[in-house]
């Protein structure tokens, strides 16, 4: 079963596949009227009010009009901050916000045609008249739709690999900066950016907000990193080198071959088994970053409350803290990977990875045909009440 994709994501009359072949990780694309009903779902005071939130990650980048050029203050901020800004040239930054928002959540269900873990999260940026965050470029994959407002953008067209960083300043902005695109953005246009592409976006008017569907990329380094540092862990610590059938040398100054081998089946060991290595990653890669945990709901959901819920017609959706992936094997099982647990999957529960993974809402209507199978109500009750997936409140 193919899993379906809109016949209208956000690419105008492109095909996802002609934009993955054309666009995706080669070269910008500029979508007019992407979304043509889009209108920022949060008004700039609402922005604002997430960014006084603990445990949401927030910025104020102020070019003008702060303490030096360019200043950087974090947050959470305190209402009073917003008080004492200036008229022009700032941006506010809160990152995370479709795990905060189901209506920016609901935004990633137009990128369905990318794997899901793929997708970090959606900032969105409010800036009056000049605000910017400068010339830069991020080492990821970025879709930015205007949420409201203008924002004018001048952009590079290849990826940029030294770049030359303005000094001590709080933000990252690039030295020698060239446009070789200027367009301006209105409601509900897009522009995609490769990694590494240089851009400048500058607000045009006091409503700017932009919506940033970020991508994530491990870097090779960590990938490595932390599948050695978990290798690691499953190694005797008491084991060690040993050599009971060790034969007279014929030079001692030499490394020979027996030994040698030895050493390479230890460390081939590590990778040889696929299986191994693709459950490794899929632990990884649904780790939640920061640390983060899922968050049980104060009251225990039952079975039968959950049976009932989905009969009525209520849905789940993603908990806020919860990524979700699966494997699916040759002899029917599964395996779904939940915020770094691997869920062995039978193959009557089997069917559930694919209905709970790769999406922010899950309507009842799929999920009714299984409410029989007790093996996949009692997955998705754990689910519940490990905090990765909700009822959905609407
Ligand atoms: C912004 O929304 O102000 C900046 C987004 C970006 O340039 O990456
Ligand atoms: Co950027």
């Amino acid at each position: 079963m193919q899993p379906t994709t809109p016949t209208s994501p956000v690419l105008g009359d492109r095909s996802p596949a002609e934009f993955l072949d054309t666009y995706w990780q080669k070269h910008p694309l500029v979508v007019r009227d992407a979304l043509p009903d889009f209108r920022s779902p949060l008004s700039p005071q609402e922005l604002a009010g997430l960014a006084c939130e603990d445990g949401v990650d927030s910025r104020l980048i102020l070019e003008e009009g702060g303490a030096h050029p360019w200043e950087l203050r974090h947050g959470p901020f305190a209402s009073e901050d917003f008080l004492d800004l200036p008229e022009t040239h700032w941006t506010l930054l809160v990152q995370e916000v479709d795990r905060l928002i189901p209506e920016v959540g609901a935004l990633l269900d137009r990128f369905r045609f990318l794997p899901a873990w793929r997708l970090d999260d959606v900032m969105v940026s409010y800036a009056p008249t000049h605000g910017t965050v400068g010339p830069h470029i991020d080492n990821y994959d970025v879709f930015l739709l205007q949420g409201a407002g203008h924002r004018r953008w001048q952009i590079g067209t290849e990826p940029v690999t030294n770049e030359a960083i303005v000094p001590d300043l709080d933000v990252r902005i690039l030295a020698d900066f060239e446009a070789d695109e200027e367009f301006v953005l209105g409601p509900g246009d897009l522009l995609y950016l490769p990694p590494r592409v240089a851009h400048y976006g500058v607000a045009t008017d006091d409503a700017c907000m932009t919506y940033s569907v970020g991508f994530r990329a491990p870097r090779h380094q960590d990938l490595v990193a932390n599948f050695l540092q978990d290798a690691i862990e499953e190694i005797d610590p008491d084991a060690r080198y040993s050599d009971p059938d060790l034969t007279p040398v014929t030079h001692p100054g030499a490394l020979h071959e027996q030994t040698r081998a030895r050493v390479r089946t230890l460390l081939r060991d590590l990778v040889h088994d696929d299986a191994a290595l693709d459950r490794w990653f899929g632990t990884y890669i649904t780790r939640p970053d920061r640390d983060r945990a899922a968050v049980p709901p104060e009251t225990p959901l039952s079975a039968a409350e959950l049976v009932e819920a989905l009969r009525a017609g209520q849905g789940l959706r993603r908990g806020p803290v919860a990524r979700l992936a699966f494997i699916e094997h040759d002899d029917g099982t599964a395996t779904l990977f939940a915020n770094g647990n691997a869920i062995d999957l039978s193959p009557d529960r089997a069917p559930a990875a694919r209905l709970v993974t790769g999406r922010e809402q899950i309507p009842a209507e799929p999920l009714r045909p299984h409410l029989e199978n007790e093996a996949i109500v009692d997955l998705l009750v754990t689910l519940v009440n490990d905090g990765l997936l909700e009822l959905d409140a609407r």
